[in-house]
């Protein structure tokens, strides 16, 4: 299995590395962005949302639990958050996005790891210290093996 790991010293770098993810996905993609409050989730996935021609403005969705952004494929942006657990997710409908035909990303998505398709990206945001974070790119599925090696190869340090 493929993990990357990357550090980024700053949100530029943070979002730099959206882009670079923004670059292989695919319709029907999920990923889950996990890390502690103000570690740069929303960060990042502002940097995926603006590579793919979304738009700058990017929040995190806590209050509204879904933000869509129309870039050149739908994207739905979920924040697990206030979520009580992964039955009320799925009553208020996720699957139909997570299922759908757009890309969907999953702020807190740990919140819900039961639910989350076995084929979802991973992702993992720790605090290091001031403007430094640990990234953790990975995925159990098969099918993205081989996109996580294309990062590997970009991100040479
Ligand atoms: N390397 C870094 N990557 C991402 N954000 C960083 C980094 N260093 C400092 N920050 C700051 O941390 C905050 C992250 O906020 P945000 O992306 O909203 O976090 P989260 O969604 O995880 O709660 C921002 O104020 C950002 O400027
Ligand atoms: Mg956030």
């Amino acid at each position: 299995m493929q993990k990357l790991i990357k550090i980024s010293i700053s949100p530029e770098i943070t979002q730099e590395i959206g882009a670079e993810i923004a670059k292989l996905l695919m319709i029907g993609d999920v990923i889950s962005v996990s890390g502690e409050l103000g570690t740069g989730k929303t960060c990042l996935i502002g940097g995926i949302v603006r590579a793919l021609g979304g738009g700058d403005n990017i929040t995190s969705a806590s209050f509204t639990m879904l933000s869509v952004y129309d870039a050149s494929v739908p994207i739905y942006h979920f924040d697990a958050y206030r979520l009580d657990d992964s039955a009320q997710a799925v009553n208020l409908g996720i699957d139909d996005y997570i299922f759908g035909k757009g890309i969907t990303i999953i702020e807190w998505g740990d919140r819900i790891k039961n639910i989350l398709p076995d084929g979802s990206l991973i992702i993992e945001i720790e605090y290091i210290e001031d403007e430094t974070r640990k990234i953790t790119i990975f995925s159990n599925s098969e099918k993205w093996q081989e996109r996580i090696l294309k990062l590997r190869k970009i991100w040479i340090l």
